[in-house]
């Protein structure tokens, strides 16, 4: 960060602002009916007109506003223009509508989410559920927040108690995988929940309405913002082993789960597979 690189808490406001606007834009056009659906990975890997539309316009405001940032997207990759390198160190995050065969459906369970990267770090994030106005946010350093209230996780230490969230990727041979070992971890958690939205999922485990989240195949985009405010609720968010959360995968628990469901995991080769 240099002089010039904005505090933290601005980047926040501007990511909120942004998510806010994007927000909007995926219930009206969700409101208008779902369109121009097209597959990517799989055949039940969606993306639709609203993913794109959110997606350019989302950047397109950060441009306007941020114009030397780099911005990341899940439906266009690095935008055009700006690379990491290419200027102020700051890198957006975006996943435009997470959550997107929840969208098609009509379940009232999608999300922006948003983050800001300095120089490497994810430093600021929100996550808003665009159907129902929630709205997780969390600067490093600074705490967690949802409506105001500050969140600090679950007070949940015993594995045998824990309601745990997950999610599945398009692969079916990586689907058959992670089946396999939730198969052989649900007799030792209260109970699963799949949700189908990796960001909310965090901030869900956050706010401690999950006890704990694990997912194989995350992409950045996925995990960013979310990722952020677990942390700054107080969750260990990290991978297996003492790596780095990512697409091998992402753990996020408050500490005294994190070890058993790590250890559990590894174990069960959650990081393994397709
Ligand atoms: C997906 C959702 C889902 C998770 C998948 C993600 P998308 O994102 O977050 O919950 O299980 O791994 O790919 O495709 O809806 O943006």
């Amino acid at each position: 960060m240099d002089g010039t690189t904005p505090a933290p808490e601005e980047l926040l406001k501007i990511a909120v602002e942004v998510a806010r606007e994007a927000a909007e834009t995926a219930c009206r056009m969700r409101a208008d009916g779902v369109s121009g659906v097209a597959t990517k990975s799989t055949v039940t890997d969606v993306v639709t007109a609203a993913d794109r539309a959110v997606e350019r316009q989302a950047v397109a405001t950060l441009r306007a506003v941020r114009p030397g940032d780099a911005v990341l997207g899940e439906e266009y990759g690095d935008a055009e223009g700006a690379g990491p390198a290419g200027g102020s160190g700051v890198r957006w995050i975006l996943d435009p509508i997470d959550g997107t065969v929840n969208y098609l459906y009509g379940l009232p369970h999608y999300a922006v989410s948003l983050a800001a990267e300095v120089d490497g770090e994810v430093v600021a994030g929100v996550v808003r559920n665009a159907a129902t106005g929630d709205e997780w946010t969390a600067v490093r350093g600074r705490g967690a927040y949802r409506a105001g209230q500050r969140l600090h996780g679950s007070v949940e230490t015993d594995l045998g108690q824990a309601l745990v969230a997950t999610g599945f990727g398009y692969d079916p041979a990586r689907r058959a995988h992670q089946a396999g070992v939730l198969h052989r971890l649900i007799p030792y958690v209260r109970d699963i929940r799949r949700f189908g939205v990796a960001s909310i999922d965090l901030c869900l485990a956050a706010e401690g309405l999950v006890d704990g989240y694990y997912e194989k195949g995350l992409n950045l985009w996925d995990h960013a913002a979310g990722g952020l405010v677990a942390t700054e609720a107080g969750l260990r968010v990290d991978g297996l082993a003492g790596a780095a959360p990512g697409p091998d995968l992402v753990i996020a628990a408050p500490p005294a789960l994190f070890g058993p469901l790590h250890d559990h995991l590894a174990r069960l080769d959650a990081a393994g597979g397709p």
